[in-house]
């Protein structure tokens, strides 16, 4: 009797162990890892990388539509940058953007009409900035073979799609030693760099979370009827995709600010989409009912929201939400141990020992001149003179060239390029499966501690 109860406690044990190691197998399953190849030897990282000065900037512009050509009129601004090569498939919008550098008294560009100009620009010896302002999908591929004939990149937002194309920019560029920076302007707006300042000068204690956003109504854009994008190349992500497919204006700044890959990184993430309503009852209402675009079903749900902890438990959430009638945000909230501060949809800044309340607008004024960041004092007035989102866009033009001229690291480097994009694919595998978590690779390769603050380099 004794030997058949302990026999049964025995039992009862193995049972209850082996129920608890298939919910722990369970949880484990229930996290999807990339497989992170290890760096191959001799390739070397690229934090803080610095290449040989060049006096004068030739730069060829890929992509001359809505984007490309305000790239054209900012550069007729900007010392020591020549362009030389325009590229598009549509002639007349490379003789719009020759007619814009002749109007500035500038030399005429070769032109590239051809759908594979950008490989004949990228085998030129006499180019050293490949600037890429096409559709997304051609954003890896014309960076990855411009660094391969030894060219610097500048890359349009998202600069990659899918996991496998981060790699694949963070592999060339290790490879070849050029710059690939993604051109997400959003870091130069001027709340953005004030805050950048304000965190690094500890304004805010330890920054704990930070919240970014990507929120435009851009339904009409999505429609050839409507003058949008060429071959409603954004509608086609809309039809396929889920996740947060443009996640990098609200979340650079932010990363930037929390320091990641420079002493914290991205551990996991988790990511849920509501479902699809706003582009149906739009094209409905545009198209008809019996329309296809009415019919189409769009994989893209309205509002994605995604979390991100870093390795030293920081939070970022991050929404997409491109088809809303709703006001334009970023959101850009930063919240620290000290203080807080916030852009949209009110820019307040709430600071200890009276944070409950948000400084009054003069107040935050005051701050926001004593903490102006060094760079926008610098070029904050002709930025605003020449234009591109209020002048970010032509502080980021600015800076590329400044940083290539003096031999500096770029702002931004290769691998926030890789983490910022990454949120795609990865958010889209987390909706996919119910906000599973989803382990974010580690670009740097063990290096993301090397440094421990973001630096916008001046000489
Ligand atoms: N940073 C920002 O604030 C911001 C704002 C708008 C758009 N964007 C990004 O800029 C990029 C372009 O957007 P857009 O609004 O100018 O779109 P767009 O459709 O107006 O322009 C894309 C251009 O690429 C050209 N193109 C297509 N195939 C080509 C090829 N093989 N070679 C050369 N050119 C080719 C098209 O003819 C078109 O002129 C996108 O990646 C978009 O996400 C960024």
């Amino acid at each position: 009797m004794k030997r058949l109860f302990i026999l049964l406690i025995i039992a009862v044990t193995l049972t209850n162990c082996d129920f608890q190691n298939s919910n722990k197998t369970e949880l484990f399953k229930a996290q999807q890892v990339f497989k992170e190849d290890e760096r191959p030897i001799g390739q070397q990282d690229v934090i803080e990388l610095r290449c040989e000065p060049i006096d004068t900037v030739r730069m060829a512009i890929i992509g001359l539509g809505m984007r490309g050509s305000g790239a054209v009129y900012r550069y007729n601004f900007i010392e020591g940058a020549k362009i030389v090569a325009l590229c598009d498939v549509v002639p007349e919008n490379v003789e719009k953007a020759q007619n814009a550098l002749l109007d500035a008294d500038k030399p005429k560009a070769d032109v590239y009409t051809d759908s594979l100009g950008w490989q004949a620009i990228c085998e030129r010896d006499d180019i050293d900035l490949i600037y890429i302002c096409t559709h997304w999908d051609l954003h890896t591929p014309i960076a990855v073979y411009a660094m391969e004939h030894g060219k610097h990149v500048a890359t349009e937002v998202p600069a990659a799609l899918t996991i496998d194309e981060c790699w694949q920019l963070v592999n060339t560029a290790e490879k070849t030693q050029q710059h690939c920076m993604q051109l997400e302007n959003c870091n130069y707006d001027f709340f953005e760099m004030a805050t950048l300042n304000m965190a690094q000068k500890g304004l805010f204690g330890e920054i704990v979370h930070g919240e970014g956003a990507y929120i435009h109504d851009l339904r009409w854009l999505n429609f050839m009827e409507e003058g949008g994008y060429w071959n409603m190349w954004r509608l086609r992500h809309l039809e396929k995709e889920d996740g947060n497919t443009y996640p990098t204006h609200g979340f650079g700044p932010i990363c930037h600010i929390m320091n990641i890959h420079r002493g914290d990184k991205m551990d996991y993430l988790v990511s849920v989409s509501g479902n699809q309503f706003g582009m149906t009852a739009y094209a409905k209402e545009k198209f008809g009912e019996e329309s296809d675009y009415a019919k189409t079903e769009y994989a893209k749900g309205d509002i994605n929201t995604t979390i991100v902890k870093t390795n030293k438990g920081k939070t970022i959430m991050i929404q997409h939400d491109v088809t809303s009638p709703r006001p334009y945000s970023r959101i850009h909230m930063v919240s620290g141990t000290k203080g807080f501060a916030q852009k949209w949809p009110r820019k307040g800044i709430a600071l200890e020992p009276n944070a409950h309340s948000f400084l009054s607008d003069e107040e935050m004024e005051k701050l926001l001149v004593e903490y102006e960041h060094p760079i926008t004092k610098e070029v904050g007035k002709k930025a605003k003179e020449v234009g591109g989102h209020g002048g970010m866009d032509f502080i980021m033009d600015y800076r590329l060239i400044y940083c290539l001229r003096n031999g500096l690291p770029l702002d931004q480097d290769v691998y926030d390029a890789a983490e910022w994009s990454a949120i795609i694919e990865l958010s889209q595998i987390s909706v996919k499966n119910q906000g599973m978590p989803v382990k974010v690779p580690d670009f740097t390769r063990g290096a993301w501690n090397k440094v421990n603050t973001v630096t916008y380099f001046t000489k």
